[in-house]
């Protein structure tokens, strides 16, 4: 049921609601991270370090958040990250999330662990949605996947490069967290204290992952299976083989970048998976500047892993990224009030985006680079004009 009045304002209000509602099983699904979690607490704190330079007296009465990315336009310069099994946090999350970018006008990435089938998010996202490939149980069962996803029509395929192992998730080893699910009875106690949560999904049936299914029904989802077939030599024949956009997602090293670019991708999108992947992995926000300068100023990058706000992505487009995917916080407000919690909270980062802009004085994403940073170093000494690439360092280094 949609809600009037939505009680979203900010990522922490859904995250607030979903640990509510969700049983804990799930919401740490969500949220947990690999070893400590201290990689994915980095992600989000060293936002916290970069500042931005207000401007004064500028016309900002029309900003527009429109962007391009690989010869695309898009209303605003973010997408949904793919996420896999969107519906376990609500029975709809999938629907709402094709609904979403079609109505405002981005991409939404599909996973190969998605709880919607390739055909499925076709027929609902149409040109909006991309598709993400693990590499599966062999060469050949992957490229299987890539030519479903030809024939249903996708023109964008990114392609997960930095899970070549599972890693461990400390609260999904406590929580006997599985895909599909294993009703222990721990697990049956956090569904049955959960039963808002637990009805609905009753009535539309337990989410699966609909990409893995054989030809006699049986789902063949192994997530703990090495996906270390993702390898260098993948990569050129999967180039050889897709006549869309290609991008490679997970990379964090620019010596890596420099590479696949050689290699024919059209996008990197620099991301250290939510610091779902590695504990002690520099945060993701820290790398991009790197990035950006081995690839060169024209290559298309994009961003995820640790954006909470619409500064925050004023942040990630400021320091290289072309266009930044929403991650953890789209699950917390699907899983807090639906479709209409993942529409309050896109609507927050919509309107964060365009009054961070006013104050920066600028009134296109493309206007925004280093020079709306404030580089500390800089301001000591001759003033606030610099170099971009002395800014890119100074925030490479924070
Ligand atoms: C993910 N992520 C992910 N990435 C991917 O390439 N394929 C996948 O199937 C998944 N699955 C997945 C499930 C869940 C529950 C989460 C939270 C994340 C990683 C995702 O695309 C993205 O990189 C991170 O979520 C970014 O970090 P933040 O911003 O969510 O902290």
């Amino acid at each position: 049921m949609m809600r009037k009045n939505s009680r979203i304002f900010s990522t922490e209000d859904a995250r607030r609601q979903a640990k509510r509602r969700l049983p804990r099983l799930i919401f740490d699904f969500i949220e947990g991270a690999a070893g400590r979690e201290t990689g994915s607490a980095r992600n989000v704190s060293q936002f916290d370090n970069i500042m931005l330079q207000p401007r004064v007296m500028a016309d900002v009465a029309q900003c527009s958040l429109a962007t391009e990315l690989m010869g695309q336009s898009y209303k605003v310069p973010f997408g949904i990250a793919p996420m896999g099994m969107c519906n376990l946090v609500h029975p709809k999350a999938d629907t709402s999330l094709a609904d979403t970018a079609k109505a405002i006008g981005f991409p939404v990435c599909l996973s190969s662990a998605a709880s919607t089938s390739i055909e499925d998010m076709a027929g609902m996202a149409g040109s909006h949605a991309w598709f993400q490939l693990y590499f599966g149980a062999s060469e050949e069962a992957s490229l299987a996947m890539v030519d479903r996803a030809r024939v249903a029509g996708y023109d964008t395929l990114v392609l997960t490069v930095d899970v070549p192992q599972v890693s461990r998730r400390v609260r999904d080893l406590r929580n006997g967290f599985t895909v599909p699910f294993a009703m222990t009875p721990s697990a049956f106690m956090d569904f049955a204290t959960h039963p808002r949560w637990s009805l609905s999904t009753l009535a539309f049936g337990a989410p699966r992952p609909m990409n893995f299914t054989d030809s006699n029904g049986v789902n063949t989802f192994d997530r703990g299976a090495s996906r270390s077939g993702a390898d260098w030599a993948f990569l050129e024949a999967l180039r050889g083989k897709w006549p869309g956009k290609l991008i490679v997602k997970g990379v964090t090293s620019a010596t890596d970048a420099r590479r696949i670019r050689s290699l024919g991708a059209d996008a990197i999108y620099v991301s250290n998976h939510g610091g779902r992947q590695l504990d002690s992995v520099p945060p993701a926000i820290s790398l991009l500047p790197l990035i950006r300068e081995a690839v060169g100023p024209d290559f298309p990058l994009l961003f995820d892993s640790g954006i909470r706000n619409g500064e925050d992505i004023i942040k990630a487009l400021a320091l290289g990224a072309d266009f930044v995917m929403i991650g953890r916080p789209a699950l917390f407000a699907l899983a807090a009030e639906g479709a209409a919690g993942l529409n309050a909270l896109l609507k927050c980062f919509e309107a964060e985006i365009s009054v961070v802009m006013a104050q920066l004085g600028v009134t296109s994403i493309s206007q925004l680079g280093p020079n709306v940073v404030f580089d500390n170093a800089a301001a000591k000494g001759d003033g606030l004009e610099k170099t971009p690439r002395a800014a890119l360092q100074l925030a490479a280094k924070t």
